[in-house]
């Protein structure tokens, strides 16, 4: 079949693989195709056994792959062919030199920009798609246009707002697109060709067209306000454990103010995932490059509250288990940094994991998605077995500490758990997923999140 355009995708993860799916879903004159240095992961999108879990996205990928999406280690035919390539590399923060620990490594962004220059023999539009620290397009653009032949290449920030668990959703029905261009009239044309795309499923008026620099650092604003939510709501949640107000209600109270409005205002063990807190630091670290302090400092905060979240979660547990978990066994209540997703990157589980263990707890892991990411993130630690099954992960354990709010815990037979466990038994609810009362007249101590204990202790 002639398709009216070529699309390459470099880098098919968690972002390049859901987006490209969902394109070529809903363009189906466009050929779309996905390339990754990481051959073995190829072959799991061309398998019966997909390398992410999202759900919804099994069934699209079944239905269109062979048709016009297509999986492929060629990265350097994929470039010769392509008319868009869209770039979704990983970026994450940087380990090591200036800027370690707080700025974006770009090392596989450029790496990328140079095989382009490489293969191509004809003019392309390149577009970022992975979130980038401002100004990246430019230093692109330099790169790109270092070539000797003539190929002009026009790079614009279309970054991608989808959320894990919920990414095929978010991506057929997106609040909006982002498209950010120069404003020359190559600018505006590679725009345009990038709205030909999406106008295929998303309503005009949500295809928002920027400067390419407000849209570069529009998806990092919107991270770092999404997060900054969460630690406004757990710093409160500390202030109602030495209150009698209940973050719960708060959290309901303040979200009905419709300025506010009601998400993203639950409390928990702390934000994870592979965005926020390298998004935040990204933006501490651009403020700090043009001596703008205040600024850093009040982003740094949203961060540095986080991971008193986590560490006030661990805390409580060794103080409410009597100052000691050693030899004790703990069962955490999932892995994954959220539900519906196997991804564990900067999960605070695996903080919590780690700081039980330096505790000397031994500690049973489950999760329904992602047992096998966290074997690999607790690789070398001692003490930690994993199951599937939360039955058994709780099976003469001590305690129960809930870290993902995945739905199935909510529905557990915990009468049998109970009986299962040694007691005195407690739960910590990282999530304020389960329901207290019932667990309280159970047997249970439980400790929920920003509201008050229900133990059996005198
Ligand atoms: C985020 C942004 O939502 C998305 O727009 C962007 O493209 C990528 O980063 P993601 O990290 O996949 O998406 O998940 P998100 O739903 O934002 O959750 C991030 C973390 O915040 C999770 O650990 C989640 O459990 C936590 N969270 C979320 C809370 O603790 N409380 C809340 O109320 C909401
Ligand atoms: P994200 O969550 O941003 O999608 P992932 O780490 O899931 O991040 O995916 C990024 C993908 O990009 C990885 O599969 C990685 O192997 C791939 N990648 C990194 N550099 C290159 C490159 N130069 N060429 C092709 N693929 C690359």
């Amino acid at each position: 079949m002639d398709f009216k355009k070529k699309i390459l995708c470099i880098g098919a993860g968690y972002v390049g693989g859901p987006t490209m799916a969902v394109i070529a879903l809903k363009c189906p004159e466009y050929r779309i195709e996905i390339v990754d240095i990481n051959h073995e992961k190829i072959k799991q999108w061309n398998s019966e056994n997909l390398p992410i879990y999202e759900p919804g996205l099994e069934e699209i990928v079944k239905k269109i792959r062979g048709k016009n999406l297509f999986f492929s280690s060629d990265i350097e035919k994929g470039i010769k062919e392509a008319d868009i390539i869209f770039v979704s590399v990983n970026t994450p923060t940087k380990t090591f030199g200036k800027g370690a620990g707080m700025a974006s490594d770009l090392q596989y962004w450029e790496k990328t920009a140079h095989q382009i220059l490489k293969h191509a023999q004809s003019d392309k539009i390149i577009v970022e798609k992975s979130t980038l620290p401002v100004r990246t397009a430019e230093a692109m653009e330099r790169i790109l246009k270092s070539n000797s032949r003539n190929i002009r290449f026009e790079v614009v920030s279309n970054p991608e707002f989808l959320a894990e668990g919920t990414a095929i959703n978010d991506l057929l029905e997106p609040d909006r697109i982002l498209i950010g261009s120069h404003p020359s009239k190559e600018g505006r044309a590679a725009t345009d060709q990038l709205i030909d795309i999406y106008i295929h499923w998303v309503p005009r008026e949500k295809i928002i067209t920027t400067n390419l620099w407000s849209s570069e650092l529009s998806k990092l604003v919107a991270n770092a306000f999404l997060a900054q939510r969460i630690s406004s709501i757990n710093s409160i949640s500390a202030l109602c454990e030495k209150t009698d107000a209940n973050i719960t209600e708060i959290s309901y109270a303040v979200g009905s103010d419709s300025r506010l409005g009601s998400k993203f205002l639950n409390s928990s063990v702390g934000f994870g995932g592979s965005c926020f807190k390298k998004d935040i630091l990204n933006l501490v670290y651009i403020a700090r490059s043009y001596d703008l302090r205040e600024v850093a400092d009040y982003w740094e905060m949203v961060v540095t509250m986080n991971e008193y979240q986590q560490d006030r979660f661990v805390y409580k547990i060794v103080k409410e288990m009597f100052h000691t978990v050693a030899d004790k066994k703990i069962a955490l209540f999932g892995f994954a940094f959220k539900a519906n997703t196997g991804d564990t990157r900067e999960s605070p589980a695996i903080y919590v994991a780690k700081k039980l263990v330096e505790e000397q707890a031994i500690i049973s892991i489950t999760d329904p998605k992602a047992l096998e990411n966290a074997k690999i993130d607790l690789k070398g630690l001692k003490n930690i077995s994993y199951e599937i099954d939360p039955c058994l992960a709780a099976k003469g354990a001590d305690a129960i500490a809930v870290l993902t709010e995945w739905d199935t815990f909510k529905h557990l037979d915990y009468n049998k758990i109970y009986r299962y466990m040694k007691k005195p038994a407690f739960i910590f609810d990282g999530r304020n997923l389960l329901n207290h009362k019932e667990l309280y007249d159970l047997g249970f101590n439980v400790y929920p999140l920003g509201q008050p204990d229900l133990n059996h202790f005198e």
